[in-house]
């Protein structure tokens, strides 16, 4: 393989690795030196039951109460139904759905880009 093929293919690697990226940490995102006036209340619930419950309200806690199977694949345990829930996975919940992060939802109801960075926001200063 000459030196220029040689180049173009490390170059093409180097793209392919920067375009999948690394999760965004919740470490990585400060809260706001002002703090956020988003809560559970205002924000919180609203995202969770419109862009997670579908699939996540089955997996246990919050009042989820079916069998695994019927949990269309979500691990026991990750069920969003309630404040604490969600406090409880916050750094997984950052690090799927918020800022950058867009593994989840998995399905073709995508949030906003704005409506991730408020959960960026949220999630940072202790989801209150
Ligand atoms: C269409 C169904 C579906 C929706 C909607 C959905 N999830 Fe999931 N979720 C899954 C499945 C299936 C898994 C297990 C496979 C995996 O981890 O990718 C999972 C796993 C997870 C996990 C546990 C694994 C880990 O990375 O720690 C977290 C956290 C999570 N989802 C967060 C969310 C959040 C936050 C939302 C809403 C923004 C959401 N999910 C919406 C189906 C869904």
């Amino acid at each position: 393989m000459s030196a220029r093929t040689l180049l173009l293919v490390v170059s093409m690697l180097a793209l392919l690795v920067a375009g999948c990226g690394v999760d965004e940490a919740i470490g990585d995102h400060p809260c706001p030196p002002g703090g956020t006036t988003l809560s559970y209340d205002n924000f919180g619930k609203a995202f969770m039951d419109r862009y997670c419950q579908s699939c996540h309200a089955q997996a246990g806690g919050g009042g989820g109460h079916l069998t695994s199977s019927a949990s269309y694949g979500v691990p026991a345990g990750y069920g969003f139904g309630s404040a604490d829930d969600v406090r409880a996975h916050r750094e997984r919940i950052f690090a799927r759905s918020a800022a950058s992060n867009t593994s989840m939802p998995p399905g073709p109801d995508d949030p906003p880009q704005g409506e991730r960075d408020k959960l960026a926001d949220w999630l940072a200063c202790g989801a209150p």
